[in-house]
């Protein structure tokens, strides 16, 4: 499974980064608002030395068209940033006439907002190159986010589609692992929950130990 991290911030990336497990990096105009970047070039530019900073990994940068025009358009100024950029356009009857049309033209795409195995599949028909399932929305909602990924998974594997599931919305450290489990390509996740991996109480006791007994012969 690929490791992405999901933020526009980028001393988290850089840090996410120097870990050594990174693979890339989703963005939303959520999280770009959040960092105070404002106007279309500041934008282009914070996605080029994100891209720079990943380094090969791959960047999703979302439209905010919702027609397909809109889409191609915007989409198309997205993808010339860099090569790295996957651009990023909503499960939308718009949206996928505009996959579609990017799948055409080379362009490669992150399928985002979806909540259900029946979008997946459209997604896939269409030819994106990630599907975006919202685990976290999904639970914040009562239902099971997990669940979804293992029917997609299974879904893609059973029917050969190409797509990548790409699991997102992600919340905690568990999250990542059950993701991992149901057969999920890609997670993208904030720092926190790629930090909380590390996590286990055993490890920092027997560490402690170790420790103390390496002074015994130091
Ligand atoms: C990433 O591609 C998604 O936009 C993001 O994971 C959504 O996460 P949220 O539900 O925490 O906003």
């Amino acid at each position: 499974m690929k490791f992405f991290i999901d933020t526009a911030n980028l001393a988290q990336i850089k840090e996410a980064h120097e870990l050594g497990i990174l693979d890339g990096v989703t963005t939303n105009p959520s999280l770009m608002a959040k960092e105070g970047i404002k106007g279309t070039d500041a934008v282009q530019n914070h996605y080029k030395t994100i891209c720079e900073l990943v380094d090969g990994g791959d960047v999703s940068a979302e439209v905010i068209s919702t027609d397909f025009d809109g889409i191609v358009e915007e989409g198309k100024k997205l993808a010339a940033i860099h090569p790295n950029i996957v651009v990023k356009v909503p499960m939308i009857k718009d949206g996928v006439k505009a996959l579609r049309w990017f799948t055409e033209n080379g362009i490669r795409t992150n399928c985002t907002l979806v909540f259900s195995a029946g979008q997946a599949i459209l997604a896939a028909k269409a030819g994106a190159t990630y599907v975006s399932p919202f685990i976290g929305r999904i639970d914040d909602s009562s239902w099971d986010g997990i669940e979804l990924i293992a029917q997609i998974s299974q879904i893609y594997s059973i029917q050969g589609f190409k797509t990548e599931i790409l699991a997102a919305s992600i919340r905690n450290a568990l999250h990542i692992v059950k993701c991992a489990e149901a057969g999920a390509d890609v997670c993208t996740c904030p720092l926190d929950s790629i930090l909380g991996l590390l996590k286990h109480p055993l490890t920092d006791i027997g560490l402690a130990k170790f420790l103390e007994d390496a002074k015994k012969f130091a």
